[in-house]
């Protein structure tokens, strides 16, 4: 922590700002849901757990991804937090929104595909989406959750980790 940067966020030092965003260290996520031209899944760190009562969470899609109208129009939806070993599932589905959807996924009580492993899950219903800029902010209703016992992945300054903590 020598090196001190400091900068006034504009458009031409994005590169900067990317780098900035990304020392605050998250887990990592894969969010499933269907739309009208099937189902897809996408890798997001922007999780974050809000609410207990009601129970909230919410991540931000990118406007500029291509899945973005399917998840930020999705009634249902679920979020899975990824384990350590998940890395190259997180990369698979970064790049590819049907890379899961081939395998044989079971569905949760509202029709969503969901993965059997991972560290817990959260099955959601729309509360509300907001405008952010860039991205919006889907803020979910928990309907149910599910845990499982296991260390988690972790994403830091672009990569993605195995944490052992357990
Ligand atoms: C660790 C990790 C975290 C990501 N987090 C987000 C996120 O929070 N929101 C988002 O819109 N995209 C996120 N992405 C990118 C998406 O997973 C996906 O790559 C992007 O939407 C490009 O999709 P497209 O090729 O369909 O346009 C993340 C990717 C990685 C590898």
């Amino acid at each position: 922590m020598a090196q001190h940067h400091s900068f006034v966020p504009d458009p031409g030092n994005g590169r900067a700002l990317r780098d900035a965003f990304g020392l605050f260290a998250t887990g990592v996520t894969i969010v499933t849901a269907c739309g009208p031209e099937g189902c897809a899944a996408i890798t997001a760190n922007s999780f974050s757990s809000v609410s207990m009562e009601p129970p909230l969470v919410l991540w931000s899609p990118a406007r500029s991804s291509s899945r973005f109208d399917l998840f930020a129009g999705a009634e249902h939806y679920a979020i899975h937090v990824l384990a350590a070993d998940q890395q190259e599932l997180a990369w698979a589905v970064a790049k590819d929104g049907a890379a899961l959807i081939g395998a044989a996924l079971e569905q949760n009580a509202d029709g969503v595909p969901v993965l059997e492993r991972c560290l817990a899950r959260f099955d959601c219903r729309r509360h509300a989406v907001h405008e952010a800029g860039d991205h919006a902010i889907v803020v979910g209703e928990v309907l149910r959750a599910t845990m499982q016992q296991g260390d988690p992945l972790a994403f830091f300054a672009g990569r993605v980790a195995r944490l052992d903590i357990n």
